[in-house]
């Protein structure tokens, strides 16, 4: 938390988008600091606590906003925010949603639905894309957006599963993908970037922060896989920004301790010139 801030470099009467509200951490730390924040999330139950959350603690300097970051342009025009000093991006998902268990985020509730939408009204969950998926389909989603070496082996798994009955819960896609918990781990991040077509949202929102950032304006991006950071680091370098961080900063031993979910957290920042 800190450290992001410290990379914004937040100033009083300034204004900053944060494209991954969430409970609200962030977006929070920055108006203690006096700056004004849009904060925009793909999740109505996300956008639906922290609006009661910040009417509670009587936060007025903070707007919240339902809806995808792949729109952020039309976002941020919407609610008055097309200059600003700085946007944040906390990539993935929260401890509240993966602690969820209807949400089917974690394999720890074998129970839940399959779903792995960030807004459950929306497109395809992942009970649908395995019914649906061609098993080279589901191949390539498992060894990309999972890295998983097994990626064959359990695409196969999958198909001879929902040959038997729907793979519609989280316990019958952790049972064909085995008792590995990172293997589970891996497969189940893959299925949630597909759905969520994670990756083509990140591309598209990058573009669009670019524009919205005033000169001097700074991008900080948190990601969680190499994937997420190979983007922003090939972003950041193809021009017009000024690096804060040349190699992404990352969290220290002590938070690794206090929260071991921060481990693979990359962060990284510049300032448009
Ligand atoms: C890691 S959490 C952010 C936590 C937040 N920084 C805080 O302090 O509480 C990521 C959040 O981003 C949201 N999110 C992920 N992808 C998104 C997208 N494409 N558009 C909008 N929100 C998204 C998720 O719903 C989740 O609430």
């Amino acid at each position: 938390l800190e450290e992001t801030i410290d990379a914004l470099a937040v100033e009083p009467g300034k204004k900053y988008i944060d494209a991954t509200l969430g409970s609200g951490g962030h977006a929070t730390a920055i108006v203690k600091r006096g700056g004004a924040v849009l904060g925009i999330d793909a999740d109505p139950e996300a956008i639906a606590f922290a609006k009661e959350e910040f009417e509670k603690q009587n936060i007025t300097k903070l707007k919240v906003a339902l809806g995808n970051f792949r729109d952020l342009s039309a976002i941020a025009e919407r609610e008055g925010y097309n200059n600003v000093d700085g946007i944040l991006f906390d990539l993935g998902i929260s401890s509240h949603q993966l602690d969820t268990p209807e949400r089917g985020f974690s394999y720890r509730f074998a129970a839940a639905g399959l779903d792995l939408r960030l807004d459950q009204t929306k497109g395809e969950s992942a009970a649908q894309l395995i019914a649906r998926a061609s098993q080279r389909e589901l191949y390539e989603i498992i060894a990309t957006y999972g890295e998983e070496e097994l990626a064959d082996r359990i695409a196969g798994r999958i198909v001879s599963a929902r040959k038997l009955s729907p793979v519609a819960s989280v316990g019958q896609l952790a049972e064909a993908i085995g008792t590995d918990t990172k293997r589970r781990s891996r497969v189940f991040q893959a299925l949630r970037i597909a759905v969520n077509d994670e990756i083509g949202s990140l591309k598209a929102a990058l573009v669009q922060a670019k524009a919205l950032l005033v000169p001097g304006g700074r991008l900080v991006v948190i990601s969680f896989h190499s994937l997420e950071d190979r983007i922003v680091k090939q972003f950041l370098r193809s021009g017009g920004w000024r690096l804060i961080t040349t190699k992404p900063q990352v969290p220290r031993s002590s938070e690794r301790v206090a929260n071991p979910r921060a481990r693979s957290a990359k962060l990284r920042a510049a300032v448009k010139q």
